[in-house]
């Protein structure tokens, strides 16, 4: 097992016994996650960091805020990704008269045949595996947290019972960036819940030549499923049982108490931030960096990972001062700087 190429010594692999036993099926498993990830590439062009990034959210057990103009792709990634992987998925259009139990279900009082009236639950398009929350942003808060809270807890409560989600079970929301007026922007501790914030850009001129000749077509190129729920949880369980490399965990944690102004020895953050990313942010990138490394087929997390994966997971979990934002500061390049700062020590 120990000259497996992706497996360093180091990692302690080779002292992981019940992963080392699993070998075989780790690799059947890697195997069809590549197989899913080409199928959904041969639908969405042009996009291959975006549909990267939302499939290691969901490999990593999370949720996913997909943050891009209109017509960009994310409602077609979320149900591509919800054909490929096998997981039945609906969407929720967010509106602002759209009420709790609109995502949630309700009673609904019914007579049975022996005509005794009893209360039943109809469950609302929430109780699905992926579902596409379509500009959360729009809605109310009262109506964003009762989501936020079902994401958070797995189940719903509604009089007094609680029913579960089935699982896996994984929100893709969207957000315009463009349009503010009218909306309510999700709460600093409601964003922390999602483990991933990608950000969908124009497609290059290439791709988008590609997805005007293809999408125009008599016959539209249809995704096929590639997976079944029970190997999206296989996935996951792996990812958390790979390695952690201690110098990988190292500069995770570190990368974050850095981004805090709290504990940063950077002026930059001292002055420009109000509050940084949170532990559930190290543990999101924690996850996350293992899920990238599965997907490319090596079994222990890098500085790579963590380089590709900061912004992502950190962008949306940092609160700038007043004086940062009439500065036109960004938290990308803070970020940026603080690890860069990191990898050259
Ligand atoms: N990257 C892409 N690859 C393939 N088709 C695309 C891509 N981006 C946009 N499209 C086309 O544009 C349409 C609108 O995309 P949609 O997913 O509804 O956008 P959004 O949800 O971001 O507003 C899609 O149905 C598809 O035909
Ligand atoms: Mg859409």
């Amino acid at each position: 097992m120990t000259n497996v190429p992706g497996f360093p010594e180091e990692t302690g692999f080779s002292q992981n016994s019940s992963l080392e036993r699993d070998a075989a099926r780790l690799d059947a498993c890697v195997a069809r996650l590549g197989e899913a990830r080409d199928m959904v590439s041969s639908i969405i062009f042009g996009q291959d960091q975006a549909i990267d990034q939302t499939l290691i959210g969901i490999l990593s057990g999370g949720h996913v805020l997909m943050i891009g103009a209109p017509g960009l792709g994310k409602s077609l990634l979320a149900h591509t990704l919800g054909k490929v992987l096998g997981l039945i998925d609906k969407r929720i259009q967010f509106t602002p008269d759209l009420m709790p139990a609109d995502i949630l279900g309700s009673e609904v009082l019914e007579e049975g045949i022996d005509s005794k009236r009893a209360f039943r639950f109809i469950k609302g398009p929430v109780f699905c595996q992926l579902l596409l929350a379509d500009e959360i942003n729009r809605a109310s808060p009262r109506t964003q947290s009762a989501l936020l809270q079902a994401m958070q807890e797995r189940e719903v409560s509604v009089a007094g019972y609680s029913h579960s989600l089935p699982a896996p079970f994984h929100v893709l929301a969207t957000q315009n960036p463009l349009e503010q007026e009218g909306t309510y922007p999700l709460p600093e501790a409601q964003l922390d819940r999602f483990l991933l914030e990608v950000r969908l850009s124009y497609p290059d001129q290439d791709a988008e030549r590609r997805i005007v000749a293809e999408t125009t077509r008599h016959k539209q190129p249809r995704p096929r499923q590639m997976l079944h729920a029970d190997d999206v949880i296989e996935a996951q369980d792996f990812v958390r049982r790979l390695p952690m490399p201690d110098r990988v965990l190292d500069t995770i944690i570190s990368l974050c108490r850095e981004c805090r102004p709290e504990s940063t020895s950077h002026d930059n953050i001292r002055r420009h931030v109000a509050w940084g990313p949170g532990t559930r942010a190290a543990q999101s990138l924690s996850l996350a960096c293992r899920a990238r490394a599965m997907l490319q087929g090596r079994f222990a997390p890098s500085h790579d990972d963590i380089a590709a994966l900061a912004l992502p997971v950190l962008r949306h979990r940092f609160g700038l001062t007043y004086g940062a934002r009439a500065e036109g500061q960004s938290v990308d390049t803070l970020i940026t700087e603080t690890l860069a700062s990191l990898q050259g020590s």
